[in-house]
């Protein structure tokens, strides 16, 4: 594919390399839109967490003395994250900023700022942007699901609530969202079934299992021209919670639920899963008709056995990069049939650069990781070169 476009300062551009098989995004923190004084004022606030975390720092076997490294301000003016946002993608999501517990501020009380900011990037850009999420039972406001005279909100009330934040939304961005994840991360990791409360979900709890159902109903209303999506991680590492999902949608289907679309979230490590079960699991939901997104993919150099492995200061030599590079582009190659085959639409990347990644805090605080295309100066990494090859 002789001269990939490059832009003025010479850096190929992912989603050129990959515009005639689907839409190549990733997720925008919302901290690279940030001005000056705003990002001063939320490094303060994480300043004040790392003080408590080691303040209330208990030594372990592993980890005997305090060696998390103190978080780096951000830098001032544009970070690196945000030329790379403007230009290497043809769609965002938000990483935050577009959650229920940072808009629902009170029974009729919204707080757009951060889509509003995220949108006017897109639009400055020339990108789509997708919604994430209607519902997931983290990042949600207590109050939803409270009575306001200190019991639980009854079932009509929660049903309410949610129908009018998911209109209100529908109403302000219905024109301006191609896919919006309805549902996050709705099925249990225990049983493959539907997450309860016992795995923190209130929404099943207290509404029951039809607020999937209600949700996507409410949803084909408030965004007709959106795919909706259905929204889960680990689906293709264990062969159980991708048929609990399977389960899941072939029943919505069958009942008439408007579900069009399922979101693979896709993080992943070095060593596993193998690309025949990522490929296995984009044609399970594809043989029922649906579409498959990739939604928030990232390859962390920790494997299974060293998931929590506690050393936070390691290095990342050639050898690493190289074989990450050369997984992404085997995962990719994967992608490029399933999108030939029609299943499937969007790729996402959850971040830009390592520097910015979750992962240097989950699952272990202050622990670096470096998953991702672009190093923490926003260089591009081997595995970036061999994406965009000619
Ligand atoms: O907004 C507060 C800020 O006011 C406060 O000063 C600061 C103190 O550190 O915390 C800020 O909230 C943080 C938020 O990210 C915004 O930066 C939360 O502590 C932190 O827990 C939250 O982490 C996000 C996490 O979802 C929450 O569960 C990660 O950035 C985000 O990458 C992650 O994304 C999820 C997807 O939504 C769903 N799939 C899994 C994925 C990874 O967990």
């Amino acid at each position: 594919m002789a001269g990939i476009f490059c832009d003025n300062n010479n850096m190929k551009r992912l989603f050129e390399s990959y515009k005639d098989y689907f839409r190549f995004g990733a997720a925008v923190s919302g901290i690279i839109l940030l001005n000056d004084t705003e990002k001063a004022e939320l490094y303060e606030k994480i300043m004040t967490r790392y003080a408590d975390f080691k303040k209330n720092f208990k030594p372990t076997p592993e980890v005997p003395e305090f060696n998390y490294p103190e978080p780096e301000p951000f830098p001032k003016g544009r970070m690196p994250d945000y030329e790379l946002a403007a230009n290497q993608f043809n769609l965002v999501v938000a990483e935050n900023d577009c959650k229920m517990g940072k808009i629902y501020k009170a029974e009729d009380t919204f707080d757009f700022t951060g889509p509003d900011r995220l949108l006017k990037f897109a639009k400055e850009n020339n990108q789509d942007m997708r919604w994430h999420t209607l519902i997931w039972h983290q990042q949600t406001p207590k109050w939803i699901f409270e009575d306001g005279k200190g019991g639980k909100a009854s079932k009509e009330q929660l049903e309410e609530r949610l129908k009018h934040y998911i209109m209100t939304v529908g109403a302000r961005y219905k024109d301006d969202i191609c896919s919006v994840d309805v549902v996050n991360e709705c099925i249990s990791d225990k049983n493959y079934g539907l997450r309860d409360g016992n795995e923190h979900s209130q929404w099943f709890d207290i509404i029951g299992p039809e607020y999937i159902d209600k949700a996507f109903i409410w949803a084909k209303e408030a965004f007709p021209k959106s795919s909706l999506v259905i929204n889960d991680y680990n689906l293709e590492m264990f062969e159980g919670k991708r048929q609990g999902m399977y389960k899941l949608v072939k029943g919505m289907l069958e009942r008439g639920i408007p579900v069009d679309t399922v979101g693979i979230q896709m993080h992943i490590n070095i060593e596993n899963p193998p690309v025949s079960e990522i490929e296995k699991t984009i044609e399970l939901y594809g043989s029922l008709g649906l579409n498959v997104i990739v939604t928030e993919m990232e390859i962390s150099a920790y494997v299974d056995k060293d998931f929590e492995h506690p050393d936070p200061r390691r290095e990342y030599d050639k050898a690493f990069l190289d074989l990450q590079a050369e997984r992404y582009a085997e995962i990719f190659e994967c992608f490029k049939k399933e999108a030939r085959a029609g299943i499937l639409k969007d790729v996402l990347l959850w971040g830009i650069t390592d520097r910015m990644s979750w992962k240097n805090n989950f699952p272990v605080q202050g622990r670096t990781d470096a998953p991702l295309l672009f190093d923490g100066e926003g260089k591009p990494k081997p595995a970036f070169e061999k994406l965009c090859k000619d």
